[in-house]
Order: C-alpha cells, then sequence, then structure tokens
C-alpha cells in the first residue's frame, strides 16, 4: 500500500499482531466478529504515520458507539474550555461553526449555550441521539465531500470547523479536505485536536494505535496534508488530555505564525521524529514495555494478588491482544460507561463490571489502562490508595 496522502511507499516498521475491534466488547466470552492485523507504517516523505490495514469505518462507529465523553469530567470542562476560546478569538455576529464527530455534545453544546450558531455531524446514531435530546442540531452521518454538500445546502458557509479525535478517524483524506475546502468561507479556521505522535512515541503509548486511530499526526504531518488545500498551520498548543494531543490551528487567510507554534515545530523538528530510527526504536520499546508488563503481572499471580484492570478503554484492547492477557493475569475490568458493563473484553474475554463492582471488591492492584485520566481517577479513589491499592500502567519513557 503506498501512503493515504502523498502516495509514497510506506515503511511498515512492525505489527502487533491479529487484533478485533477496539471498542466491540462482547456480550459473550466467544469472540468470533471481525479480525485485523494491526501494522503501523510511516512515510517518510510526508511525515504520516497511518495504519497499513483499517476496518471499515461503519464497523468502528454505528448505534452501538461505546465511547460516551460525558463519562468524563475532564474531557467535558476540556470542550467547554475550548467553546469560550472560539467564542472569544474567532467568533463575529453571524458565524457559524461545524464541528464532525461531535459524539454526546462536545463542543459544539458549550458553544450553543453561549449563543453561537453551531452544528454537528456524528455518524453513530446512539451519541447523536443524546445530542437532540440537549436540543441541539446534529446530523447523523460521516462527513465527506458528499455530506459537506448537503451541509452547504442546508446552512450556507461556515467560518469555524472542529474536528477533536476525529479527524485521525477518518481514512479517505482527499474526500476530507474537499469538503472542509467546501464548506468553509474564506475566513475559515480549522480547529483539530488529535493524539500527538511525537508523546505516542517519548512514552510508549502504543495503546493509541488501535483499529479508530488509522493516522497519528504531529505538525509535519499536518502541514503537509493541508498544502493539498492552501491552508496553513498558525498556531498550535500541545495538551496532556487524552494521553498527549496537539491542538492544531490552521486557515487559508494569512495569519502569523505564533511563538507558541514556533517553540513546537522546534521541539518536533529537533526530536528526529522523521526519522526511520525512530520507529525502529519504538518497536524495541513496545517490545521491552510487553515484557515489563508480562513479568509483572505472572509475578502478581505467583502471589495469588487480585488485579483489576481500570478503565475498559479502546486502547487497551491493543494491549490485551499484544501482551496475550486474559482473565488469569486481570481478573476483572471496572468502567464507567454502562454499554461496556456485563461485556468482555474482544478475544481476550476479560469481563467488564460497574464501578460499585470495584468499591466492594477493592483490588490488591490495578492496571491503569485509562492513564490519560490518571489525575481525575487518583483523586476520585482516594480511599483505594490510601487503603493500600495502587495504580501501574505499561507506559515507559524512551531512552
Ligand atoms: P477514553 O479515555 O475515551 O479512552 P479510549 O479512547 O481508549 O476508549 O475512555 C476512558 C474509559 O474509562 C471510558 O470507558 C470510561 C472509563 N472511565 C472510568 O471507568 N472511570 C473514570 O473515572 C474515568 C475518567 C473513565
Amino acid at each position: 500500500m503506498n501512503c493515504r496522502n502523498c502516495e509514497s511507499p510506506i515503511n511498515q516498521f512492525m505489527s502487533f499482531g491479529k487484533m478485533p475491534i477496539a471498542n466491540n466488547f462482547s456480550i459473550t466470552k466467544n469472540y468470533t466478529d471481525y479480525v485485523f492485523n494491526l501494522d503501523p507504517c510511516y512515510c517518510e516523505k510526508c511525515n504520516l504515520f497511518q495504519l497499513y490495514h483499517q476496518p471499515e469505518p461503519k464497523l468502528l462507529f454505528h448505534e452501538n458507539y461505546a465511547f460516551h465523553a460525558d463519562t468524563s469530567s475532564g474531557m467535558m470542562s476540556h470542550f467547554y474550555d475550548l467553546a469560550k476560546k472560539i467564542k472569544k478569538e474567532f467568533i463575529t455576529k453571524d458565524d457559524k461553526v461545524l464541528e464532525i464527530g461531535c459524539n454526546d455534545g462536545g463542543v459544539i453544546e458549550g458553544l450553543s449555550a453561549m449563543g453561537v450558531s453551531s452544528y454537528g455531524m456524528d455518524p453513530s446514531k446512539n451519541v447523536v441521539d443524546k445530542c437532540i435530546e440537549k436540543g441541539l442540531k446534529v446530523d447523523c452521518d460521516f462527513f465527506s465531500v458528499n455530506t459537506a454538500n448537503k451541509l452547504l445546502e442546508k446552512y450556507g458557509k461556515f467560518k469555524i470547523f472542529v474536528a477533536l479525535n476525529t479527524f485521525a478517524h477518518i481514512p479517505d483524506l482527499n474526500s476530507l479536505l474537499k469538503g472542509i475546502d467546501l464548506i468553509l468561507d474564506e475566513n475559515g479556521i480549522i480547529i483539530l485536536e488529535d493524539p500527538y505522535l511525537l508523546d505516542v512515541i517519548n512514552k510508549t503509548s502504543y495503546d493509541q494505535i488501535y483499529d479508530e486511530h488509522v493516522f497519528i499526526f504531529s505538525l509535519n504531518s499536518i502541514s503537509n496534508l493541508f498544502k493539498k488545500i492552501g491552508f496553513k498551520l498558525f498556531h498550535a498548543q500541545h495538551r496532556e488530555t487524552a494521553g498527549g494531543t496537539m491542538r492544531y490551528f490552521l486557515s487559508k487567510k494569512k495569519i502569523n505564525e505564533t511563538k507558541d507554534l514556533q517553540h513546537l515545530l522546534e521541539i518536533e523538528n529537533n526530536s528526529n521524529l522523521n526519522n526511520v530510527k525512530t520507529f525502529e526504536k519504538f518497536k524495541n520499546n513496545c517490545e521491552k514495555s510487553r515484557e515489563l508488563l508480562l513479568n509483572k503481572l505472572y509475578n502478581l499471580k505467583k502471589d495469588k494478588k487480585v488485579v483489576a484492570g481500570y478503565g475498559a478503554t479502546s486502547k487497551s484492547t491493543t494491549i490485551l491482544n499484544y501482551c496475550d492477557i486474559g482473565p488469569d493475569l486481570i481478573q476483572y475490568i471496572t468502567d464507567t460507561t454502562i454499554t461496556k458493563i456485563n461485556k468482555f473484553t474482544p478475544i481476550t474475554a476479560i469481563p467488564i463490571y460497574d464501578h460499585n463492582f470495584f468499591l466492594k471488591n477493592l483490588p490488591d492492584t490495578s492496571l491503569l489502562f485509562a492513564w490519560n485520566h490518571e489525575k481525575e481517577i487518583r483523586d476520585k479513589e482516594k480511599k483505594y490508595i490510601n487503603g493500600g491499592g495502587n495504580f501501574f500502567t505499561h507506559l515507559i519513557k524512551d531512552s
């Protein structure tokens, strides 16, 4: 396969092996659904990190989509802060905002409450229904050049295009870019936020690599990508949310690059991110992380300790399947999302219980799969920690 952006040959530097759909928590122990090879690749020409195979988006985003942003108060306040920034810095009177992948409310929930004309689009019916109940204007569809045309007919041009943790999910870059170009007015601003490649490399957070993340972007790859439709980066913000993300601001109109962007570009350009050796080292770090984690879990098993997983994240599917961890090593996973409770992790068949089960059966130790919400979880679980419980992760620093 060639690069999804520039069509140059891509370098497949490792394989995580066979994977189920990450969010496909099953009602039975036996998973008989779709599997694919999780093979990350890197394009040396345009710096785009991408998956070799990606399941059809319809298999991933549907009426039973398992992720609901309102399960995390941290995420909710993060969306609200961005809504305030958009209103303050970019909105004049009649400007309209479009958010794709708005999930159960996203940024448009805050913006609508502030009186800004805001519209959403998300392909998963269950989360769109929640938006509609909240009175938000949201269409249930995939964003593409076709749906952009329909939005244009319905609402006219938009000033702001927002996609948080969504852009990296869409494999058809050409249709996506054409759609954005079509829908934005000449002063249009694009705001994207996605897991940042340098964080994945630095923390060995290989669990960010799963079916939905068909791309993991960097400043250079985003910049190369948007050249196609004449948009330039003018600002970026690095955030610790979602395990380390970059927020990108792009415009067609000339806007001077901010100092923040220049500083972040300098860090990225000094990090060897564009060198294939970095990815060979990342592969070794993933193997090291797997070995350390398995040693720890087998020792805990030998000592007859109860180990729980905290958070049935999509990310956990990559860790569990890559390391081949089942219920003999992790007895259960706790999660607050109703649609995940009383199900099993796909293939690895670890039961998922609600938070009350965790509180009533405090485990000796917990593998923090939702490590991206560590602060929120540590604050919430003070009693567990003070009583001798602890959290650990699979993360290791690149060295
Ligand atoms: P998320 O951060 O979206 O990770 P991913 O994108 O990998 O799925 O999901 C966090 C999961 O953790 C979600 O299923 C809800 C759960 N969770 C808890 O169970 N308790 C908590 O306190 C928090 C913050 C999350």
